[in-house]
């Protein structure tokens, strides 16, 4: 038996399990030991030195799809995370090349309930993280406490990083803490639950914010407990003022029908968030949207590109932002891309009409060139201010699949550590919607240098989109 011990990291397992591998040393042979960042390493594989300072390991060609897998069951709790991803490595690199395929095979299976479990614990982070303000060197900080049922810290850092760029702000854990200076990410050790801030004027803040956008039309007690289980509720500021807003709500929907839904928007020329109506009317919000002046782009645009489609539609499709066309037509995906779209969309079986066309952002980005308008890529600030828009309509459709086309999509829902190429063609999950399929977006497709790669190319776009597909029709 050999003992392999190591920094329990998948890029240590990695570079560990590659030297097994080139050892020719099968499952059955290895005891994986964890050790803690001061603890000797005992064995065979001297894991102390850093993978990129070590010899480097040989490489084994597995597919993708195993890569982004063994990532993700890496940062499970349990210890047989280890054995079991050496297991898989091993039987793909010995003739089982189409392991990942075969669903019911237990290696496979456990591995896939792994994997769903640490996206689900990283999916409640990012819900019932609350930040509560202290002082800190004279500044103001904010602090939250979570317990995560994984190791899924360092790996969801940078989605609050992205998040709450403007704050500077550190998130405790019983096992890694994650600070944010306003430039950049560190870590430091986990905390006991004594050092998390306490009861204090920010908890008051998140209480009225959470009392104005608590939307009484849309309660569902049994939902919103499965959502938001009690486990998570010491953390939460909000979930005291649950039973009153529960008591409270018939009177509120009354009061929220009587109102105009539309509100007048000052124009302004700064980066804000978009305010959105509190309306259950999809109309409301596309007309209100007209006027939306909460980033510059609105002056070089001719009109808002909203989006369209059934307001039940069980697929909601999200682009990047209108182009030349759209910005004329006042429609979205309508141009090339567009038309490419409607292709794909024929052939995986799915009709165009049934289905919400939205956009990240919503006005044409250009810059002039000659005569023509040159499309160019959206700020982060031109997303932000623009994200009240998608969501709402997210919140209103409740789409039971959302695909992001592009990066530009995906990004705004996962965050900008999300890259399309290594996730493509995946079920999801986010706080936006159920399921989440992230492929390329169709007008890459036109950009491929030769017919070949781009045969090649929609052919993987036309597999992404049949997975959302039997995604929405599993119901
Ligand atoms: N590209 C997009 O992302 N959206 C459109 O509506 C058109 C092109």
């Amino acid at each position: 038996m050999e003992q392999i011990s190591f920094l329990p990291t998948f890029a240590r397992w990695q570079v560990a399990a590659r030297r097994a591998l080139q050892s020719e040393i099968s499952p059955e042979q290895i005891a994986w030991e964890e050790i803690g960042q001061d603890a000797p390493a005992l064995s065979l594989f001297e894991e102390a030195e850093s993978p990129n300072e070590s010899q480097p390991a040989p490489k084994f060609p597995v597919p993708k799809r195993f890569l982004a897998l063994a990532k993700l069951v890496a940062l499970h709790r349990e210890a047989s995370r280890w054995p079991l991803l050496y297991r898989l490595l091993w039987r793909l690199t010995h003739g089982e090349t189409h392991l990942l395929e075969i669903v019911v095979d237990p290696d496979v299976a456990q591995a896939t309930d792994f994997e769903k479990s640490v996206r689900h614990d990283i999916h409640k982070m990012r819900a019932f993280v609350r930040f509560r303000e202290v002082e800190h060197a004279g500044e103001k900080w904010f602090v939250a406490w979570f317990e995560p049922a994984h190791h899924i810290v360092e790996q969801n850092a940078p989605f609050f990083a992205d998040r709450f760029a403007s704050m500077r702000w550190s998130i405790l854990t019983p096992d890694r803490c994650a600070h944010w200076d306003g430039n950049n990410l560190s870590f430091t050790a986990g905390v006991p639950r004594s050092e998390a801030p306490g009861a204090d004027r920010m908890e008051e803040l998140w209480r009225t914010y959470y009392a104005n956008i608590f939307n009484p039309a849309r309660v569902k007690v049994r939902a919103m407990q499965a959502e938001m289980p009690k486990k998570y509720w010491r953390n939460l500021p909000e979930a005291t003022l649950i039973p009153s807003l529960l008591h409270d709500a018939p009177r509120r929907v009354e009061t929220m029908m009587k109102k105009s839904a539309a509100k007048k928007i000052a124009p302004d020329d700064a980066w804000h968030p978009a305010s959105v109506p509190e309306t259950a009317s999809l109309t409301t919000l596309r007309e209100t949207a007209r006027g939306c002046t909460a980033c510059p782009l609105y002056k070089n645009a001719t009109q808002t590109v909203f989006g369209e489609g059934p307001k039940h539609a069980t697929l909601m499709f999200l682009g990047e932002q209108p182009g030349d066309q759209e910005d004329l037509s006042g429609k979205p995906f309508i141009g090339p891309a567009g038309k490419l779209l409607d292709r794909a969309l024929e052939e995986a079986g799915i009709d165009r009409d049934t289905v919400y066309v939205t956009n990240t952002v919503k006005h044409f980005k250009w810059e002039p060139r000659g005569k023509r308008r040159i499309h160019q890529k959206p700020s982060s600030r031109d997303i932000a201010a623009c994200r009240p828009w998608f969501e709402a309509e997210l919140r209103l459709v409740r789409p039971k699949v959302l695909v992001c086309l592009g990066a530009t999509a995906a990004q705004a829902i996962f965050g900008s550590s999300f890259r399309v190429t290594s996730e493509r063609g995946q079920i999801l999950e986010s706080e936006f919607a159920p399921r989440v399929v992230a492929t390329v977006h169709p007008s890459s497709l036109l950009r491929q240098p030769d017919e070949e790669t781009r045969d090649r190319e929609y052919a993987l776009f036309l597999a992404d989109l049949r997975v959302a597909l039997r995604a929405a029709e599993e119901g």
